[in-house]
């Protein structure tokens, strides 16, 4: 079995790549590891315990992480997600807090890629303020990856949460800057205008919530307040194709369910910016090699949108 750790700040995007992965054959889930960013982290734990209770996965183990960038305050997208995360459509019996496991996040991350190692693929959507931090604590972690898959950053300077920045990137910009700087593993990105270029158009979302399932039932609910967040002008402006929904984080999860996923990519060193008046947070593409860095990651240009569709439609089975 494919092994994966997931990293979250457990919006709906998050919860639609988590469903991806627990329906994909093959996949097994050691553990959801959570991190403040579209909503606190305390909500982050509670929407991936909820998310886990439609999809009858409580025993996948849950670990609370980073409250806080590593500088600075945290930034939410409740303009999005709704202020709970998950669309503010509450459930009377959602699961407690004490399902979360005591272990901390960051110890949990380095514990079980230590007793997996080279077999863990490492799905981060979210502030990457868990993976830094663990990298710290153990830099021999990226070497023990079998990859990292990242939703996050930007290739065109095109920000949807500061000017020049996207929202993982600019709500932790030292933790980006140290997860793509200091250690090497096989990386993945599905950046912010690479997402855009590949939404779900209207229609399949139409039929991907009417199958009648409870899965697709709670999909609906949580999904109401983004579906209409993506119709609103500030939306339209910040991606940069046509209409549809872009399911930012699915792309991230569905490239570590499924090596044949990734059609075609670009090999670059990046960085991120950190300082700057409008461009902290920003991905830096390094298309000539000025940086003089060894290590490269891959750019997500084009992905199979048949499989994705399939993955997406699966996960509300
Ligand atoms: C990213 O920001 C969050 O709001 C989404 O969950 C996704 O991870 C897109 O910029
Ligand atoms: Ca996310």
């Amino acid at each position: 079995k494919k092994k994966l750790l997931v990293d979250v700040d457990c919006g709906v995007d998050d919860a639609q790549a988590i469903m991806l992965a627990l329906a994909a054959p093959g996949v097994q889930i050691l553990g959801i590891t959570c991190v403040h960013g579209n909503t606190n982290v305390e909500n982050v734990c509670k929407n991936v315990l909820r998310v886990l209770q439609a999809c009858n996965k409580l025993e996948i183990p849950v670990f609370k992480g980073a409250a806080k960038p590593i500088l600075g305050n945290s930034i939410s997208a409740g303009h999005f997600h709704g202020q709970d995360g998950l669309g503010d459509a509450p459930d009377p019996n959602a699961p407690g807090l004490e399902l979360v496991q005591e272990e901390a996040a960051v110890s949990a991350m380095i514990r079980i890629v230590n007793e997996n190692p080279g077999e863990v693929s490492l799905v981060a959507t979210a502030p990457l303020t868990n993976l830094a931090l663990a990298v710290r604590m153990d830099p021999s972690l990226p070497g023990k990856l079998r990859g990292l898959y990242i939703m996050g950053g930007n290739t065109e300077s095109r920000g949807n949460t500061t000017v020049c920045g996207e929202f993982n990137f600019a709500a932790d910009p030292e933790a980006a800057y140290i997860v793509l700087n200091d250690y090497g593993c096989p990386t993945y990105l599905a950046c912010w205008e690479f997402t855009c270029c590949s939404m779900l158009p209207w229609e399949f979302c139409d039929a991907w919530l009417a199958q009648d399932t409870d899965k697709a039932r709670f999909m609906e609910r949580i999904f109401r307040h983004s579906i209409q967040a993506s119709q609103t002008e500030r939306f339209q402006k910040e991606c940069v194709a046509g209409s549809g929904f872009i399911s930012c984080d699915s792309y991230a999860m569905a490239a570590a369910v499924d090596d044949s996923f990734i059609l075609e990519s670009e090999e670059h060193p990046v960085s991120v910016e950190l300082t700057g008046t409008h461009t902290r947070g920003m991905m830096i593409v390094d298309k000539v090699g000025l940086l003089e860095k060894a290590r490269k990651v891959s750019i997500m240009q084009k992905v199979d949108m048949e499989k994705f569709r399939q993955m997406m439609m699966a996960a509300l089975k």
